[in-house]
């Protein structure tokens, strides 16, 4: 069984790595995915039976700031993977890791089923990359909303943003949970309960101080980024 994770020193792929631990996990130079013939050539040689790509630029202010870059990583980067899969194994398994920001965030709890509209660039990269795996044979996206397990890496957190969060940890065993089932399509990845970034940020920070949207200056913020599902079990946060 040989299995390829893309983004394997991010905060998901830092776990995935412990789940999936005979996974080949290059790093970004070794394969970087906006280099259709890197690629190619990486995908065509690894003979791959499953794929994880949780490679992507993650935070909504670059992507706002450097479209270009949010671009061809996120979409361009999905669809040089896409095809050099669709060039040499279709039966690869693809699981891509998609995000609850392809939602509004007007009112919360999207179910599979729901309609997407996103809100900022990022979360539309992530939508269209979506579209992009949809043209595979064999494949799975995981739409969720986590953080990495520590300290928060801010000194505010919102009380007036919410989601049905988890850890990358609990993530990414729902992720090899899904897999053993050979669910295929869309699936949520959610947590049992709707909470704020700050009660969130509390699990890790105590001393985490709380902020609202007024405080806050950027780009268009997904605001209730909570997910239910239709498809598959929920999860609790583990603190
Ligand atoms: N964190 C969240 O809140 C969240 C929520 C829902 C969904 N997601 C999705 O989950 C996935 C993982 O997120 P994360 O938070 O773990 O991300 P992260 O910590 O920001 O890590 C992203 C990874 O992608 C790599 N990468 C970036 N550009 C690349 C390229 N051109 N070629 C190869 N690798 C590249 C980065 O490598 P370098 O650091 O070396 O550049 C890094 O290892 C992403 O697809 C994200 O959209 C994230």
């Amino acid at each position: 069984m040989s299995i390829l994770i893309t983004g394997g020193n991010g905060a998901l792929g830092t776990e995935l790595k412990k789940t999936f631990p005979d996974a080949l996990t290059p790093s970004h130079q070794e394969l970087d995915i906006t280099n259709k013939k890197n690629v190619k050539e990486y995908i065509t040689k690894g003979d791959f039976d499953l794929i994880i790509h949780a490679a992507a630029l993650t935070h909504i202010r670059p992507c706002e700031e450097n479209k270009t870059l949010a671009w061809s990583t996120n979409v361009e980067g999905t669809k040089n993977l896409v095809d050099a899969v669709l060039d040499k194994k279709k039966n690869t398994k693809f699981i891509y890791i998609s995000t609850a920001c392809v939602f509004d965030g007007h009112i919360g709890m999207y179910k599979e089923s729901s309609i997407p509209y996103p809100e900022n660039f990022y979360a539309l990269t992530k939508l269209i990359g979506e579209f992009e795996v949809n043209r595979l044979p064999e494949y799975l996206i995981i739409r969720t909303n986590f953080v990495g397990k520590k300290k928060w890496p801010y000194p505010r957190a919102f009380v007036d943003r919410f989601g049905t969060y988890l850890f990358a940890q609990d993530v990414s065993r729902g992720i090899m949970d899904v897999y053993k089932e050979n669910l295929s399509g869309c699936v949520h990845i959610v947590g049992d309960k709707k909470i704020s970034m700050f009660e969130l940020a509390k699990l890790t920070t105590p001393e985490i101080q709380p902020m609202t949207i007024k405080d806050y200056t950027g780009p268009r913020l997904t605001m209730d980024m909570s997910l239910d599902t239709e498809r598959w079990k929920k999860y609790h946060i583990s603190e």
